[in-house]
């Protein structure tokens, strides 16, 4: 009943409207005066056009005051009133930050995730912002490419686990419950894929690896009810995704049965004229229109040429008008036609920076950072210990990443406050003679916050030069070296990390980067974060990446010259540090894996077993890993495929016995006739502690239908 009377307000509201009003629900308007990708913008013709009913919404407007006369001026002036909708990036913080995600991914926590989205919309939602342009599922397998920072990392399963979380945290199952906002998943699809890691580049994939890889996050997420979906700026299949019909309709649209709204990116759907596939705006808003795109974001091609076509009797006004309502429909859920003030609050700074959410930062900083090597357990700190403190970024307070919203440096606590805050060291002066006498020399280094995110495609990733001789230097006086590095995606750090007794990858952790690394370093927490991205060991390496296809002439290590072989003349194929690796200060032995049958069939339940035992006195969590890998199949697939995984809480030496249950779905891939399926076959599935050190059994499938 209630969805009904929704449906026929919207129609009400949609039978009223005049055709400009309804391809005005369909524009996202920029609301600054700039130049941005070539165009002038002129924010005072934003105005202009919301009191003439030509806006649907707004982005990147964060002040509430100017928030709030936008709105005015669109419930209040233009003809029918119909309230705008405000989006922003608001990414892994609005103002309190959260570590970028790639390294929030690293926590393989549900719990924590959603933990940390809903507290993103809440503050964003009492800050008068209806959507955020979140999350960002791109799987990426270059760290040249500066927007993995953004992602969660090269593997499907897990992000779309994560997809999951972050869309419960932000729409709260109901948008229209205090704290929500909307959710847009982005960006559909293959952006992590741009060749060369360069920035808007091509893209070359096939539809097995669409289907098989890149497409599962964006199912996830439209099966947890994401409100939104926006398009990638790359083409898929040689056609730009923003008027790409096969990935709007025949996929978004009747395979996902996503009936949500879909947007294009910034400028993406003119930019289909630099693609080459258009000719002009007319063009540019015949073929995306077409396509299936809904709203253009900051183009005006269908302000400006979606009536003549539609008058032409070339674009239906029928699918307009689907494309409105699903607008109108998000408004809806959003409670604005009911109040669309509904988003603002006095005192709204009350919201931000709370003490809960700045505790939740520091949690969420020491869950994502990965202990990489611990040499003879010179970590945790002992009490007694005299350290030094230097290195270019031992004092950085630019930690808080790209896409940060309205995070703010000065509220970053670097590493050397953290300590010097604090009197449980003895804290030298890093001059030569007291790094000599130090028991252990802190040393922080890597690349700031500005340095990864949109835009910053690098060719070079190795740490700069300067960087790499002044551990040289510090070694050369005192070899006790614990390397933290900030990063905003995996640099290479072979040779820094030969020469550390401990690193400790911390990405950029936000605000509460020193007091986390300070806790992490000191024992008062232990680490658990495990990579969802590949290290290199090489830049000559990249792509690199977990699930990668076997060759037909395999590396083999009893041969490791062997010339005709699938490797490197002048280095490993094998990275610095493989998917899924991270230490603790405990440490874990697996033990007993036992799979419960030998053979599977449909409704058959499959349970693994391993035991898992803590063998240290620290109350620590460790993230049990399950992989599977075909033997055979009628269709190249990956080495090792991730299945599940449990993070779990272990008492000092207690063992546990972990379970999965997998059934036939677990083997299931897209095949050689494109069929969903697990193959009659046999399969290996493996359980360890990171995708390189796995135990195994073997299954067969013999009967999936
Ligand atoms: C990015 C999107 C972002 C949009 C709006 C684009 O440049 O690719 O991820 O949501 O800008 O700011």
């Amino acid at each position: 009943m209630k969805i009904k009377n929704a449906q026929n307000k919207l129609l009400n509201i949609l039978k009223k409207m005049t055709m400009e009003e309804k391809i005005g629900q369909l524009y996202q308007a920029p609301f600054f005066s700039d130049v941005v990708t070539g165009h002038a913008f002129d924010a005072s013709s934003t105005i202009e056009r919301i009191k003439k009913g030509m806006v649907g919404s707004v982005l990147s407007v964060h002040k509430e005051e100017t928030l709030y006369d936008l709105q005015k001026t669109a419930v209040e002036s233009s003809r029918l009133g119909i309230p705008l909708l405000f989006a922003f990036d608001v990414i892994h913080g609005y103002r309190t930050s959260f570590p970028i995600n790639l390294a929030l991914s690293n926590t393989w926590d549900v719990d924590l995730i959603e933990r940390v989205s809903k507290m993103v919309a809440f503050e964003t939602s009492h800050k008068g912002i209806h959507l955020t342009f979140s999350p960002m599922v791109d799987l990426v397998r270059d760290p040249r490419w500066g927007r993995v920072m953004e992602s969660n990392g090269e593997d499907p399963y897990l992000s779309s686990v994560l997809a999951k979380a972050y869309i419960d945290g932000y729409q709260q199952g109901d948008l229209s419950k205090e704290g929500s906002v909307a959710a847009c998943v982005k960006h559909f699809i293959g952006y992590g894929l741009s060749e060369a890691g360069r920035e808007y580049n091509t893209v070359d994939l096939s539809k097995r690896l669409l289907y098989n890889m890149y497409l599962p996050p964006f199912k996830t997420a439209i099966n947890a009810g994401v409100s939104m979906v926006m398009t990638a700026f790359n083409t898929v299949f040689d056609r730009p995704a923003t008027a790409n019909k096969f990935l709007l309709k025949d996929i978004l649209r009747d395979q996902l049965s996503f009936n949500g709204v879909i947007i294009s990116d910034y400028t993406s759907s003119e930019e289909i004229m630099n693609h080459k596939v258009a000719e002009d705006m007319a063009d540019v808003a015949f073929q995306c229109f077409d396509a299936g795109l809904d709203m253009e974001m900051v183009s005006e091609s269908y302000m400006h040429h979606l009536k003549t076509w539609i008058e032409k009797g070339l674009l239906s006004v029928q699918a307009l008008d689907q494309a409105v309502l699903r607008v109108l429909k998000l408004k809806d859920n959003l409670g604005l036609f009911d109040n669309p003030y509904g988003y603002f609050y006095k005192d709204s700074d009350q919201y931000i920076l709370t003490e809960q959410a700045l505790n939740l930062s520091k949690e969420s900083a020491e869950k994502s950072m990965v202990l990489l090597k611990n040499h003879d357990q010179i970590l945790p700190l002992k009490k007694s210990d005299k350290i030094v403190l230097c290195g270019p970024m031992i004092d950085q307070q630019d930690l808080i990443g790209e896409w940060s919203a309205l995070a703010e440096k000065k509220d970053v606590i670097s590493i050397v406050d953290a300590f010097k805050n604090d009197g449980d060291f003895e804290i030298l002066n890093n001059q030569a003679t007291d790094i000599r006498r130090a028991d252990k020399v802190i040393l922080a280094l890597g690349e700031a916050g500005d340095q990864a995110g949109e835009g910053n495609s690098k060719a070079d990733i190795n740490l700069p030069e300067d960087q790499v001789t002044y551990v040289r230097k510090i070694y050369d006086l005192n070899p006790n070296i614990i390397l933290v590095i900030f990063a905003g995606r995996p640099l290479i750090i072979t040779e820094v990390d030969a020469l550390a007794q401990a690193v400790l990858y911390a990405y950029q952790p936000g605000l509460q980067a020193g007091p986390a690394i300070k806790s992490l370093l000191s024992g008062d927490s232990i680490p658990s974060g495990k990579l969802t991205m590949t290290i290199p060991y090489h830049q000559g390496q990249i792509p690199i990446y977990y699930n990668h296809y076997q060759t037909g002439r395999p590396f083999d290590p009893k041969r490791p010259n062997y010339r005709y072989n699938s490797r490197y003349r002048d280095c490993k194929n094998d990275p610095l540090y493989p998917f899924g690796f991270g230490l603790s200060y405990a440490s874990f032995i697996y033990k007993n894996l036992s799979i419960s049958k030998q053979t599977l069939k449909k409704y058959d339940k499959l349970l693994v077993s391993v035991d898992c035992t803590n063998d240290s006195n620290h109350r620590a969590d460790e993230i049990i890993q399950l992989y599977i890998e075909a033997m055979s199949f009628s269709v190249a697939r990956p080495v090792n495929e991730l299945k599940a995984f449990k993070k779990m809480t272990f008492e000092p030496y207690e063992t546990k016995t972990i379970n999965f249950v997998l059934t036939v779905e677990d083997f299931r891939a897209y095949n050689i006739t494109m069929d969903y399926t697990a193959e009659k076959r046999q399969y290996r599935v493996k359980v360890g502690p990171n995708s390189k050190d796995l135990m195994m059994e073997t299954i067969r499938v013999i009967d999936q239908s």
